[in-house]
């Protein structure tokens, strides 16, 4: 039985192919296109989820929607009935359009395919349904409690439900406009940052801050109860309306305008930031509690763009919440794909479900990847100057070399990452014991703010000798922190007041002996790296101990700023170029920047990708 599963037209689009349940393809549509977010229908996507799968459109048995679009239509029209006049804005600039290619998503598939599969009907799986089920069905639990929480689906921002064998339920929901995902979103908004993409950044920003402003956002904007339910007190709040997220109410709470894009960042945000962390990981934990204690489950699964918060993810397990904990790498609405998908196949097909040690999500390397036959046509083409290696472990030892010398390495090997962290097919790798190499990425690579950390891949077997934790993260979902015996005297306090709130001197400062990717808390974002799922960066990281003695790369994703994650040789080749990265690997070629010839760059980047 083949499924398509297909997320548009809301956030990131994707799409994803099962086969009798196995997860052949998945992959979102930004990265075909190059525009970041993309939420159109994912055409570049489906026709790589079938060139994966070898079939056309005419063999698939379901094609998934994974939203109701009739429920959202519905909650659009009491929101505007609520808003009365002040509804205009919001149906010109935001419904109207949404509303017509909702409702005419089948003909949007149908223009390009010509049918929707063989049924020539699409099937519809409701948003919080499809995020439930990206939790559960991939996970390896026979039984879980699953815990969604996003911005909104149709009416639901958060639901708890329970997973058994092949079949799922949802058990608690809240409804929009009470959201977590929400709130997050309007104080990423209000601290300057832009919403969704910005929503890392001000995460990473948090461990600057004291959460000074808890008692305040408790006081008066969320009311918290006993089992994480939560209200939002609507009066801080603009989102409802269409144009800002949050409005003068919330100014006056803070003390004044909300941040400028781009601007300084000052105490207050930093602060604002710690609140609203600490909020979060407070609703998460009471939400994940309840959860359990209603299903009677010893497991929890998650999805829903707030279980990307690896911060609330890892005080799960460190404040002994959970022990068994899986989240949905592709967390965000592009993994509604896949759910909705595997929904239809074990819930609405009743399919069996089997159950393994490790999880049926294959390392979330769905993407495409090219051969070296491939790889050695485009160099060719272009004859750009490379080094071929036919034994991939001398690649290892001299790319792993270069790193240890400070170099900076765009490491693109096997199929692409499926959700929006790179995972060591198509990322940067530095080495983490450089104390100037996190500014330096941020600067000269990234060309972004320089306070964010960068997340350590680690050797799983090596995993508690540098962090506090445990439990594999091999998704990069999980923030632990740095043992004791590794860190270095640091007071940020003290170092932010001599430097006047520059973050910058106070990120360069080593927090300890990998600096690189501990935060100035002295947290990390973590994944563990196995051989079996992973065998050539394992092998990689391996080379570089080896050399230096310590088991970690610095992985940050393969892009610049606003890029998506590049999904080509190409895009890979000329994210090289115009970056200071110094070496290029591809499969198994090597490329040096000094032997490159000059690089006619067509378009600026900085004008080709908005600044998220
Ligand atoms: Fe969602």
């Amino acid at each position: 039985m083949i499924i398509l599963g297909i997320s548009a037209l809301y956030h990131d689009s994707a799409a994803a192919i099962i086969i009798n349940g196995d997860i052949i393809a998945a992959a979102q549509e930004e990265r075909f296109t190059r525009k970041k977010h993309d939420n159109n229908l994912p055409i570049n996507a489906i026709k790589y989820c079938f060139e994966a799968a070898n079939i056309s459109m005419i063999d698939v048995d379901e094609v998934v929607y994974y939203d109701n679009s009739l429920l959202t239509l519905d909650r659009f029209m009491s929101n505007v009935s609520e808003l009365g006049n002040e509804a205009d804005f919001l149906l010109e600039t935001k419904y109207k359009g949404l509303i017509k290619s909702r409702l005419s998503i089948d003909k949007l598939i149908r223009n390009e395919f010509a049918v929707i599969g063989k049924k020539d009907t699409l099937s519809v799986c409701e948003h919080h349904i499809s995020h439930a089920a990206s939790a559960f069905y991939p996970s390896p639990y026979e039984s879980a409690a699953i815990l969604t929480i996003d911005g909104v689906g149709e009416w639901a921002t958060t639901t708890i439900g329970i997973g058994h064998g092949n079949k799922i339920e949802i058990l608690k929901e809240i409804d929009y406009p009470h959201s977590l995902g929400l709130l997050y979103s309007a104080f990423t908004s209000f601290c300057g940052f832009k919403v969704n993409s910005g929503d890392y950044k001000f995460m990473g920003l948090a461990p600057y801050g004291e959460p000074v402003y808890y008692d305040l956002l408790k006081e008066n904007v969320i009311d918290i109860k006993q089992d994480g339910s939560y209200r939002l007190n609507m009066e801080f709040f603009e989102f409802h309306k269409g144009s800002h997220m949050t409005g003068r109410k919330m100014e006056e709470l803070f003390g004044g305008p909300a941040r400028e894009i781009e601007s300084k960042i000052t105490k207050r945000e930093m602060d604002i930031a710690a609140s609203v962390q600490k909020i979060t990981e407070e609703v998460v934990a009471g939400l994940a509690r309840y959860a359990l204690e209603l299903t009677k489950e010893k497991n929890l699964v998650m999805a829903g763009g707030v279980a990307l918060n690896c911060v609330a993810n890892g005080k799960l397990i460190k404040n002994g919440v959970v022990r068994n904990l899986w989240v949905q790498p592709a967390a965000g609405d592009a993994g509604g794909a896949l759910g909705c998908a595997l929904y239809s196949y074990y819930q609405i097909n009743n399919n069996s479900r089997k159950v393994g040690v490790k999880d049926s999500q294959k390392g979330s390397y769905l993407g495409p990847e090219y051969s070296s036959e491939e790889i050695g046509e485009f160099l060719k083409k272009n004859n750009y100057t490379s080094q071929f290696y036919d034994d991939k472990k001398e690649l290892f030892r001299d790319v792993a070399g270069e790193i240890s010398k400070g170099k900076v390495v765009g490491w693109f090997n096997g199929r692409m990452e499926f959700g929006p962290r790179a995972l060591g097919n198509r990322s940067i790798l530095g080495n983490p014991m450089d104390t100037e190499m996190q500014s330096k990425l941020n600067l000269k690579i990234k060309y972004r703010e320089s306070f964010r950390p960068f997340a350590p891949s680690i050797l799983k077997e090596k995993y508690s000798e540098y962090f506090e934790c445990n439990i594999e993260s091999p998704y990069m979902l999980l923030c632990e922190n740095v043992v004791e015996s590794r860190r270095l005297p640091f007071n940020r306090e003290e170092l932010m007041k001599t430097h006047q709130g520059d973050m910058l001197p106070v990120v360069n400062t080593a927090r300890s002996d990998v600096p690189a990717i501990t935060h100035v808390d002295y947290s990390a974002r973590i994944q563990t790296v196995s051989e079996d799922t992973n065998p050539d960066y394992y092998h990689l990281i391996k080379e570089f101990e080896k050399i230096t003695g310590c088991p970690i790369l610095i992985n940050t994703s393969f892009n610049v700023r606003g890029e998506p994650i590049v999904c080509s040789p190409e895009d890979a080749y000329k994210c090289f170029m115009r970056t200071e990265m110094d070496i290029l690997v591809l499969g198994n070629y090597v490329l040096k920047k000094t032997e490159q010839r000059k690089f006619d760059d067509i378009d600026d980047w900085r004008k080709e990708y908005v600044l998220d």
